[in-house]
């Protein structure tokens, strides 16, 4: 496949009906996973690297893999990455929104979409993969519409071995056991626990010289979100770390900024959890796990070590009404 190939559109709109990523415009950066679905993801893509050795013993790599989990999680950059590693173009489709499309175009669609994808070496990613199930459950030509899911699902066990194919999804739910039954590979993306959130973290703020502390708080007080949501926390930290540069706002204060900026929808987010700065000073020093040493509270809060521990050798219930 070369750039400029003509990708397949749907016949009503004439809307492409997937998007062509080729490796030299793939920027999709290495996620960061915890050990376990790292272990899941290399399996597989050795099995890709290798997949000469395996065909000349008479085996195949995996050509199917549902990767499922919270939006945000790094589904989308992995099936990328691992496009770019291969060095594969990336052939794109949004189920969702080729299956919406009249249900006799879509069967056309969806065969059109196989076809052009079988015919060369390619990384087939199918996004909102759920879709699949909306259709199933919608009462309206059910006849029909169990033709176009049994057409997706008899494109998926064709997919010969001109490369693997991606089923994405938020809502796995959603899909039933023979959907299921379709990948050989399945990988669940958990969202990223504190050690994750610290790679992704010094992994966003890139070169910018930053306070240990400060890229700590941050991993820290975005307990609960996604790998997305941590990196456009750092983005807006980096913007206000240099507005905010004229106010008397603390390196906490930014951060706490950034952070509740992001986290409308998380009631119960870590920052939201610390309504004041002594009970902030009280939750890093009671966190053993995350060890931030009284001279890190100190920094982040803009006041002395003595400050800090004078406040913290303070019985709570006096701190907390301060
Ligand atoms: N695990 C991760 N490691 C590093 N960066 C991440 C991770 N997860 C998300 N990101 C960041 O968030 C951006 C969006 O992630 P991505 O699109 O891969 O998520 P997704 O799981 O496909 O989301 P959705 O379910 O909404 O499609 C990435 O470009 C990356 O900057
Ligand atoms: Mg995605």
């Amino acid at each position: 496949m070369k750039p400029g190939v003509p990708v397949p559109v749907d016949p009503d709109s004439s809307a492409p009906l997937a998007n062509v990523i080729f490796p030299t415009d793939n920027t999709a950066v290495e996620p960061v996973f915890s050990p376990e679905v790292t272990n899941v993801v290399q399996a597989l893509t050795r099995e890709w690297e290798h997949q000469d050795e395996l065909l000349a013993a008479g085996l195949r790599p995996s050509l199917t893999a549902l990767v499922y989990g919270p939006p945000g999680t790094g589904k989308t950059t992995l099936a990328l990455r691992l496009a770019k590693q291969l060095q594969l173009p990336a052939v794109i489709v949004r189920l969702d929104g080729l299956i919406s499309s009249l249900l006799g175009t879509t069967a056309r669609n969806l065969g059109a979409l196989f076809d052009f994808a079988n015919r060369y070496d390619c990384v087939l990613i199918l996004d909102e993969f759920d879709a699949i199930a909306k259709v199933r459950d919608d009462p309206n030509e059910v006849g029909e519409i169990k033709r176009v899911v049994n057409a997706l699902l008899q494109n998926l066990d064709g997919r010969s071995r001109a490369g693997i194919t991606f089923g994405l999804t938020n809502h796995e739910a959603l899909l039933d056991p023979a959907v299921w039954r379709r990948f050989e590979v399945q990988v669940p993306i958990p969202l990223p626990g504190p050690v994750e959130r610290a790679a992704i973290v010094e992994a966003s703020l890139g070169a910018a010289p930053v306070a240990l502390s400060e890229a700590k708080l941050i991993a820290w007080l975005t307990d609960g979100m996604s790998g997305a949501e941590v990196s456009t926390v750092c983005d807006k930290w980096l913007k206000r770390r240099i507005v905010d540069a004229d106010t008397d706002a603390s390196p906490a204060d930014v951060v706490v900024q950034a952070v509740a900026t992001t986290a409308a929808r998380y009631g119960t987010s870590a920052a939201s959890r610390f309504s004041n700065r002594d009970e902030l000073m009280i939750g890093l020093a009671r966190d053993a796990d995350a060890r931030f040493a009284q001279a890190d509270i100190a920094h982040l809060l803009g006041v002395n070590v003595k400050t800090v521990r004078r406040r913290l050798n303070e019985p709570q219930s006096e701190v907390a009404h301060d």
